[in-house]
């Protein structure tokens, strides 16, 4: 059980981590503010939990709360950071068929080559697939995974990866699980990000920061979307969130 005044969930990569010099000693003033009791810290990221736990320790991070990784199909806490949550991953269970998943995926072994094996885990299935097969290969997969009564997203990106996730997945959802877990609600929660991949946190209607480095995809959807308590910070990454956690007098 987490408890504190202040739930706050960041995405790593180009939101609290940036690659310039300038941006790690921004993150060092930013540790010093993101202490317990006062701040439940969890972070929400693509990567996977190695992958994740490799940044938190090269880059000198807080050690979280909770981890959302993998493509928001695993959450993992601080006291036993190799351990997935069970109910999270009760809930991603609805209408998901991993070995027939698998066998369909098979059918497309010319294609679909499968990513490293700490990349998957029970809701979570990767590949690499070339751009030329993507349009077909996707297609394809769509209806097949229809036909099987499977409720999959198919996610495809950087014309590289492509991810067979469960419908409930979403760092959006995720937030949700901890926000009822913990006793968080959307005005005592902070969730920070810099790309499209983020939306999810922000369509929680939680307090918002994107940094100053948010991608164009993102200030994209931030201008449709005015009516949500987001905050566009002047400054990139932990300095953004430095910026826009004092703007929501969190510090
Ligand atoms: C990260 C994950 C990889 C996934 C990709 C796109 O790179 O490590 O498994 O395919 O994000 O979501
Ligand atoms: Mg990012």
């Amino acid at each position: 059980m987490a408890t504190g005044k202040w739930l706050i969930v960041t995405d790593l990569d180009d939101t609290l981590v940036g690659p310039c010099p300038e941006d790690r000693e921004a993150l060092r003033q930013l540790n010093r503010h993101l202490q317990p009791p006062e701040i439940v810290l969890v972070y929400a990221t693509g990567r996977s939990p190695a992958s994740a736990q490799a940044l938190i320790a090269e880059a000198g991070l807080l050690a979280p709360a909770a981890l959302i990784s993998g493509v928001d199909t695993a959450i993992s806490y601080e006291q036993s950071p190799e351990q997935a949550d069970q109910d999270w991953w009760q809930r991603l269970k609805v209408n998901w068929d991993m070995a027939l998943i698998d066998k369909i995926a098979l059918g497309h072994a010319d294609s679909l080559i499968p990513q490293p094996a700490g990349e998957q885990n029970p809701f979570k299935r990767s590949f690499f697939l070339a751009p030329e097969q993507a349009k077909t290969v996707i297609s394809t997969l769509r209806a097949q995974l229809a036909a099987a009564g499977i409720e999959a997203q198919i996610v495809y990106s950087s014309d590289r990866d492509l991810d067979i996730l469960p419908i409930g997945a979403g760092k959006g959802q995720a937030v949700r699980h901890l926000q009822e877990r913990w006793g968080f609600t959307a005005s005592t929660t902070v969730v920070c990000g810099d790309s499209g991949n983020d939306q999810g946190l922000f369509e929680t209607g939680s307090l918002g920061i994107a940094v100053g480095n948010a991608r164009a995809e993102l200030v994209r959807w931030l201008d449709i979307n005015e009516h949500l308590p987001i905050y566009r910070a002047r400054q990139r990454c932990a300095a953004g969130l430095l910026e826009g956690l004092q703007h929501w007098q969190v510090l």
